[in-house]
């Protein structure tokens, strides 16, 4: 069910501490992401940064989906700056647990793949997700994405090994 009360828009400065807060907390809501529980790399600082460094970057972006002063979900695509691999953007993505199956998920992707197809820059894009996560390959499939390799034993958790997709998708 779609939530038409979510703003969709690109992250400012101001969010940096928020943004932080996010990624760290859901982190632990899913083992999914590649971070766990307050293992997101960045500080406030170095988010701050980061946002402002995506002013003016035609191939990067970080993407909101805001419940009023909540963040809902967070999607990004960041490229290379070098010559030969800056057409290739990588896609992450996590929606909160609370506002999943509400078409978050798929809005934003439909907005990133609509920003990447205008930046005149993009023709690729790729994402790694684990191969045991249904919900994100069923979306990523959902636009077109193909599992183009497996990263064997990529995920190592609780003892146990998990497989990793490489999927992409030409624009
Ligand atoms: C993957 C994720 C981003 C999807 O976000 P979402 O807002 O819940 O997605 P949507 O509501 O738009 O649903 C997208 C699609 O997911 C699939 N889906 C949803 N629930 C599903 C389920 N239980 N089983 C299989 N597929 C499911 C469907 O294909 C759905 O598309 P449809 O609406 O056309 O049927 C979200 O679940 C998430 O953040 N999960 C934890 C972190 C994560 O896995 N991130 C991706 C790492 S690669």
């Amino acid at each position: 069910m779609k939530d038409s009360s979510i703003i969709y828009r690109k992250a400012m400065t101001e969010d940096a501490e928020k943004i932080v807060a996010f990624y760290n907390f859901v982190g632990g809501e899913t083992t999914f992401l590649s971070f766990e529980k307050d293992e997101y790399p960045l500080n406030v600082e170095e988010q701050v940064s980061a946002i402002e460094a995506l002013e003016g970057n035609e191939t990067n972006i970080m993407l909101m989906a805001m419940d009023g002063d909540e963040i809902a979900g967070i999607a990004t695509i960041n490229s290379s700056h070098k010559i030969k691999a800056r057409h290739e953007g990588e896609l992450g993505i996590v929606v909160a647990k609370k506002y999943q199956g509400q078409g978050i998920g798929t809005e934003l992707i439909t907005r990133l793949i609509e920003w990447a197809r205008g930046n005149g820059v993009t023709t690729r894009i790729r994402l790694d997700t684990r191969a045991d996560n249904p919900t994100a390959v069923a979306l990523y499939m959902k636009f077109g994405f193909i599992v183009e390799g497996c990263c064997r034993n990529s995920t190592l958790l609780n003892g146990k090994y998990y497989d990793l997709y490489i999927m992409g998708m030409m624009l």
